[in-house]
């Protein structure tokens, strides 16, 4: 593994409280509350159409926020084939979600508690050889219902949707869909096809983080766009 790979995600909403992108991230979740009115939304998935657009960061950092809200959330790596949630937190991935599903632990030794009060964390475990089927298998179900009754949020981490079938899959057992475009590097068609795929398999589809926005300065920075 390089050491790129090896080191630890930088967390802006856990460095920088202040920063501008951790108000977008308190805001971003004060309109996901908001638009919980008549649905409920205790399970969210972050998903994109393509790899690398930001979906780790996104989730790690709305986690983080949910937490700092007073909420008892966990994190879910379900990105058997990338993860990184592990890495972000500093934290082993010997046993995770693939361990549970494949029956060789209990719930409890997959919860690892995180620095960051509130939150915890199901790292993704070893990576399977089948994890489509196992994300459909209903002990998933079972493992979701069972871990709404602990925590009052869940975030999942997922791999792309238009590489394989893992975050179509998820969608059913989670209550909205949060997609991450990088603004920059996606054309449109192919981000539509992505939300055509989510919505086949009727995903509340909560709204659109656009990442990676270029400024006029040339900076950096996360811009959400909310809505349908
Ligand atoms: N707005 C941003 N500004 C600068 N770097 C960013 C930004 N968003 C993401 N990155 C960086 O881009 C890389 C990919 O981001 P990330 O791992 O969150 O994407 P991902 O969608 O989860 O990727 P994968 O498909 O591999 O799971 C990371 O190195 C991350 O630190
Ligand atoms: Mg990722």
């Amino acid at each position: 593994m390089s050491a790129l790979q090896n080191k630890k995600r930088h967390l802006i909403v856990l460095s920088n409280p202040r920063s501008p992108i951790t108000e977008a991230y308190r805001s971003l979740r004060t309109n996901i509350d908001f638009s919980s009115v008549d649905e409920r939304t205790q399970v969210i998935m972050v998903t994109s159409t393509g790899p690398e657009e930001g979906k780790s960061t996104v989730v790690a950092n709305l986690a983080v926020t949910y937490a700092q809200g007073e909420r008892k959330v966990l994190l879910i790596d379900a990105d058997m084939r990338k993860p990184t949630v592990h890495r972000t937190f500093q934290l082993t991935n010997k046993m995770g979600l693939s361990s549970i599903l494949s029956r060789q632990c209990n719930l409890e030794e997959v919860i690892q508690e995180s620095e960051v009060p509130n939150l915890y964390v199901m790292t993704a475990g070893p990576i399977p050889p089948n994890p489509a089927e196992m994300l459909n298998s209903k002990r998933m179900t079972n493992l979701m219902q069972l871990l709404r009754e602990q925590f009052d949020m869940i975030l999942i981490d997922t791999p792309p949707v238009l590489a394989v079938t893992d975050a179509q899959l998820l969608a059913s057992n989670s209550d909205g869909v949060l997609m991450v475009i990088n603004s920059g590097k996606v054309k449109k068609d192919v981000a539509l096809k992505a939300k055509e795929n989510l919505l086949r398999v009727n995903a509340r589809i909560l709204g659109v983080v656009l990442n990676n926005v270029k400024r006029k300065t040339s900076e950096e920075y996360y811009y959400y766009y909310y809505g349908n």
